[in-house]
Formats: structure tokens, C-alpha cells, sequence
């Protein structure tokens, strides 16, 4: 697989060693300087290209993945805090016949916990005097909050008919990233946590989802490549 990496940060780079290990062939690393403009995702820049991972910035991952999909090249972009644009990009994507899967995480575990926070919820649903809250710490330098994945957590309540829980973020240190979900009782306490204790979970979980885009057409989420697509 020749792929090209947008985003030369701390994920651009975990994605870089990841498409390393698994034997791919990083055709480039597009930083913001030879961006400028779109100038580095235009069709001539990418040709030969099989997938684009796409790890940047709330600001510029819309306009980064319209290219993308514009040029012909299928997409997967971990970016997060841009969540209200994203049917826009789906609807594109569609419109071209692209590929495109976007997803706040990357990590088996957490999508494990997505399914256990859907079970938590339902059973939780009739009993009021339970709350449920929702904990995520990262890093000080992560730009959005809530994360990605713990908006992912409550929407994952809300489908299972749950309350709309609150997310409280913690910003410290060099956390990769920490989700709680806790539900309190007057007499009890349950919690589920998610702890990813290096960033190559992300890095690896996003070129596995690459391996699996190529050759598909369509919009996919990270579960679609885990437990297949849901209907
Ligand atoms: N889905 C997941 O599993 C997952 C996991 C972790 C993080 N994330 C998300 O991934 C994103 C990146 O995180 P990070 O920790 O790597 O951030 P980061 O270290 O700040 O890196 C962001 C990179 O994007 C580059 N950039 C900005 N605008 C660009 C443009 N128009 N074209 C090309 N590159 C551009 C920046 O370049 P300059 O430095 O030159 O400005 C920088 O290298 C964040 O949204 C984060 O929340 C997702």
C-alpha cells in the first residue's frame, strides 16, 4: 500500500511508524509549510496513491478531506473537534463514489467500550437513581474538548435511550488517553475505563483501517472494520 500521511505531529508520526511496521510504503508526510493553500493535495501531488491518513487540525481536516476525496484518493481521518462538519464530508464522499472513514479513535478497546456503554445504558435507563458521567484525560497540549471519543461514549448512551451524560475533561500532563464512563448509585458505584497507554494503539488501529478502505467504496466508521457493517 503507498500511502500518504497528512499531519506531521504526534499522530502523523505514530501513523508513519506504523505504515513502517506493517510493511507500507510512505509515498509523503504533508506538513502545514507544504500544505499551504491545499497545495500538497492536489491530483498531480498524489498520484500512484492508494489511501490518505489524515491527522491534523479541527481547522483544516474539512478542507484536507474535501480534497482528498476531490482528487480520488480514499481517506481515513482521525481528526477530531470538527464533528458538526462531518455529514457534509460523508455526503461528498458519497457524491464521488469515494471512500472515506473517519473515526475520534482508533483503538480496539474503546470501540468494545462503545458497545459495553450502549449495554450500561439500557440497563441503567429505568433506574433514576443511578448517574451516569463520562471522564476523559489527555494531554495538555490536545487542542478540542470534550475528546472525540468521549462525545463517542455519550452518543453511545443516548442511542441505547440513556440521558445525555456529562463529559468532564481533565488537560495534564502527557496522557495518550483516558475514558472513564461511571454510572453512581446512593449505595454503589460502576465504572468502565478505557486507558491507552501509548499513542501506536491509534497509529496502528488507523493503518489497519487503511488496509481494509482500499478496494472499498462507501462510507465507513472503525466498528465497520472491527465487527463488520452495521446495517
Ligand atoms: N482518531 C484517533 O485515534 C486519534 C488519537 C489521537 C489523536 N487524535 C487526533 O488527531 C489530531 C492530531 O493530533 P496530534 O496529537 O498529532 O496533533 P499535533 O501533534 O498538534 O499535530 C497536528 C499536525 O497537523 C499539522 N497541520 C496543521 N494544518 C495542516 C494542514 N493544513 N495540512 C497538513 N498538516 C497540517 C501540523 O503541522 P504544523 O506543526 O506545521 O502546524 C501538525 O504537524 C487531533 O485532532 C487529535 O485529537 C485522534
Amino acid at each position: 500500500m503507498r500511502a500518504v500521511v497528512i499531519g506531521t505531529g504526534r499522530m502523523g508520526r505514530s501513523v508513519q511508524a506504523a505504515l513502517d511496521a506493517r510493511g507500507h510504503t510512505v509515498a509523503a508526510m504533508v506538513g502545514s509549510h507544504e500544505n499551504a493553500g491545499g497545495a500538497a493535495l492536489v491530483p498531480a501531488r498524489l498520484t500512484g496513491v492508494d489511501v490518505a491518513l489524515e491527522f491534523t487540525t479541527p481547522g483544516t481536516a474539512p478542507a484536507n478531506v474535501a480534497r482528498l476525496l476531490a482528487a480520488g484518493v480514499p481517506v481515513v481521518c482521525g481528526t477530531t473537534g470538527w464533528e458538526d462538519q462531518i455529514p457534509s464530508l460523508e455526503a461528498l464522499a458519497r457524491a464521488r463514489m469515494g471512500a472515506l472513514l473517519i473515526a475520534a479513535n482508533f483503538s480496539v478497546g474503546v470501540h468494545v467500550m462503545l458497545h459495553a456503554a450502549r449495554t450500561m445504558a439500557a440497563a441503567f435507563r429505568s433506574r433514576p437513581e443511578f448517574e451516569g458521567l463520562i471522564i476523559e484525560t489527555h494531554h495538555r497540549l490536545k487542542r478540542d474538548a470534550p475528546s472525540g471519543t468521549g462525545l463517542a461514549i455519550q452518543r453511545a448512551a443516548r442511542e441505547a435511550g440513556g440521558k445525555d451524560l456529562p463529559v468532564t475533561s481533565i488537560r495534564a500532563g502527557a496522557v495518550p488517553g483516558t475514558h472513564e464512563l461511571r454510572y453512581e448509585g446512593p449505595f454503589e458505584s460502576l465504572s468502565l475505563e478505557h486507558v491507552a497507554r501509548d499513542r501506536s494503539v491509534f497509529g496502528t488501529g488507523a493503518v489497519l483501517a487503511a488496509e481494509w478502505l482500499v478496494g472499498r467504496t462507501g462510507v465507513f466508521t472503525f466498528e465497520d472494520v472491527l465487527f463488520g457493517k452495521r446495517a
